[in-house]
């Protein structure tokens, strides 16, 4: 066999996908796993959502589309853009993707050669990390620790900047953290990739689910075109294998993008598409509805960690719980996740497979039955403390 282009074994594999893969063995096995390890809602696509889709299949519309996606899904985007995130933008500017991972990445491949550096946010989602190294470049984290409040230093990200250094990956709400990222530190960001001459990268699938905290569009905020954003329908509409997303670039790139797309894609789904606008533009009551209950399982999910002494970050959104087991863990967090499948059957995500500064956490998915998400926390180790959420989104020091 020849030899596999020498990049691709430099693509770190999915700490996450490991849990997840034994927790599958186990329970094809027939045990009784609970699965607490993958971002997936445990909410079903609404009705409307489905027939769409549907209609598409049963008359047909099954051809390519535009690169950029049906005219009706990008007009929905823009006018959704306008009305959700006060984002103006032309139709132009808004590309059709296959889920927001497809978004990320050709966002990373408008921007970074071979070697070039991305600053990538650690504890951070993977596929920040693995796209670059897909393209020979090099994702260089930025710590986001607890003792600066989980968000980012600028000081910190100054002394990162390299020559080679091209563009910084937000994410804002966060996944693993929950945490969500106010105005006044969204405009640091971009003054600071604008001292260093830096795309930003913004990624912002979580963006409907906030708690009491508003969600802001970090390219609201762009007033020189540095910004693209990656959305998607996935964890919104609760249609992650459906496989729709988009991301919107700053102006003046419809050529590129168009044949970039071409090369990568050509388009998405057809019938994905339909089910799009119906999602964007029909009823958001399951929006609301899913919103509602991932509070819920939070508030219960909290009390349940107070309770018990174990130490965790209260998140201001996402549908994610970052717990602290560094009393359990030993000091692998990865190993003890392993373990605590076999011995407990409770599958979770390891913080370290977001990078170094996840060690000692694991990443708890709240989206599950309320009963089977306490039952899991519950076989937790206690912790040391009687009670405590940790301070988020502290003021920048
Ligand atoms: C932060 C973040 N970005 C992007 C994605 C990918 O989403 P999509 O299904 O739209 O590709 C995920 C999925 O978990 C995510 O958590």
């Amino acid at each position: 066999m020849p030899n596999l282009a020498s990049h691709i074994s430099s693509v770190p594999a999915s700490g996450i996908r490991r849990v997840f893969l034994l927790a599958s063995e186990l329970a094809a096995g027939g045990e009784d796993v609970i699965s607490l390890v993958v971002g997936e809602p445990d909410v079903a696509v609404a009705p409307h959502i489905a027939e769409a889709a549907k209609r598409a299949w049963d008359r047909d519309d099954t051809n390519y589309t535009a690169n950029a996606g049906i005219p009706e899904l990008r007009t929905a985007i823009v006018e959704k853009l306008a009305r959700e995130n006060r984002l103006v933008v032309d139709t132009e500017q808004v590309w059709v993707t296959v889920g927001a991972t497809q978004a990320l990445d050709q966002a990373m491949h408008l921007t970074l050669s071979q070697g070039d550096e991305i600053l990538v946010p650690d504890p951070g989602y993977t596929t920040f990390s693995m796209v670059p190294r897909m393209l020979d470049a090099v994702p260089v984290p930025y710590a986001l620790r607890a003792e600066h409040g989980f968000q980012p230093s600028i000081d910190e990200l100054d002394a990162l900047v390299t020559p080679r250094t091209r563009a910084i990956v937000v994410n804002s709400p966060s996944n693993p953290l929950g945490t969500v990222f106010p105005e006044s530190l969204l405009r640091e960001l971009l003054s600071f990739a604008r001292r260093h001459d830096l795309w930003v990268i913004s990624d912002e699938v979580y963006e409907y689910f906030t708690w009491n905290e508003p969600h802001v569009s970090i390219a609201t905020l762009d007033t020189d075109d540095r910004v693209f954003t990656a959305f998607s329908l996935s964890k919104t509409y609760a249609m992650t294998g459906v496989r729709v997303g988009y991301l919107v670039t700053p102006p003046g790139m419809a050529a590129t993008m168009r044949t970039v797309q071409e090369a990568t894609i050509s388009c998405v789904n057809t019938p994905a598409q339909f089910a799009g606008v119906a999602a964007i533009t029909g009823s958001q009551q399951a929006v609301a509805d899913a919103r509602e209950h991932y509070r819920a399982n939070l508030a219960l999910a909290t009390a349940l960690l107070d309770s018990r002494g174990i130490r965790y970050l209260r998140p201001r959104g996402t549908f994610y719980l970052w717990i602290d087991v560094s009393h359990a863990s030993d000091g692998d967090v990865a190993d003890w996740a392993e373990r605590f499948l076999l011995e407990q059957r409770v599958a979770v995500a390891p913080g370290s497979a977001f990078g170094r500064s996840g060690e000692g956490w694991i990443r708890v998915c709240l989206a599950a039955p309320e009963k089977v998400l306490l039952e899991g926390l519950g076989r937790l180790p206690a912790g040391p403390l009687s009670t405590g959420a940790l301070p988020t989104n502290l003021p920048q020091a």
